[in-house]
């Protein structure tokens, strides 16, 4: 898979996008992310990227022609399954989304700042909204490095057997069961004797019916899904 992001603000995505499983992920070769400074492609001498709104109003809008630049460069090069723009009135991220993404070969992901991009760019280059929730940050970049993370461990290989998505929460419309680790008893508290039992289908069992109690009491929201997808 290859992700390229288009942002302002290309400082704000290296720390992400450079530790843990997505680091990983990139060198071993199953994903290529490429940041890309839209200054660099603002004809400006001052590399501006934005100007005031027509019809006045607070805040500034990011011009199209640096955004269009960069895409129709990116589009030369390549065929991109979808041109993503980060934005809180877009589609609301979910395991599902993560899911029909992560076997997508190449994406755009373009993060917005300020009031947000020309209403054209949206109109000529973007095919999926995305919003990691009903809030408002200050620009795309911390969505689309959630985004890139929530996908890239789901490409195919990324994750070993240790560290499968498959017992991931939301997976399979369930969150996940309690977990421990050494030691067996902390000031008095004790690792359920299940787990300790080595008998494989008790564990199997424990951790169902928890992940289940855990749902129905913390989102009765998905343990309705859950229940509708058993019939
Ligand atoms: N940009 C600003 N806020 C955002 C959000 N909640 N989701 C995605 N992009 C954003």
């Amino acid at each position: 898979m290859r992700i390229d992001i288009i942002t302002a603000l290309p400082s704000l995505l290296e720390s992400p996008l450079n530790d843990s499983i997505v680091k990983r992920a990139q060198t071993k070769g199953h994903v290529e992310i490429n940041v890309h400074d839209l200054r660099d492609y603002s004809t400006d001498k001052h590399r501006n990227i934005d100007d005031y709104a027509f019809g006045g109003g607070a805040g500034m809008v990011m011009n199209i022609e640096p955004i269009a630049r960069c895409i129709d460069k990116l589009q030369s090069e390549r065929t991109y399954d979808e041109v993503i723009y980060m934005t809180p009135d877009g589609k609301t991220l979910n395991q599902q989304l993560a899911n029909t993404l992560s076997i997508r070969k190449n994406l755009i992901i373009l993060c917005g700042h300020y009031k947000g991009v020309d209403e054209r760019v949206r109109e000529k280059y973007i095919t999926l909204e995305i919003s990691i929730g009903d809030y408002v940050l200050s620009g795309g970049e911390l969505a689309a490095a959630v985004l890139a993370d929530a996908v890239i461990r789901l490409v195919p290989g990324v994750l070993n057997d240790e560290t499968s998505a498959l017992t991931d929460s939301f997976q399979d419309d369930l969150l996940a069961p309690p977990v421990y680790t050494r030691p067996a008893e902390f000031d008095g508290m004790k690792v359920p004797d299940v787990l300790i039992s080595g008998n494989g289908k008790a564990i199997e069992t424990w951790r169902m019916e928890k992940a289940m109690e855990r749902t129905r009491n913390r989102r009765p929201d998905l343990w309705e899904k859950f229940n509708e997808n058993q019939g």
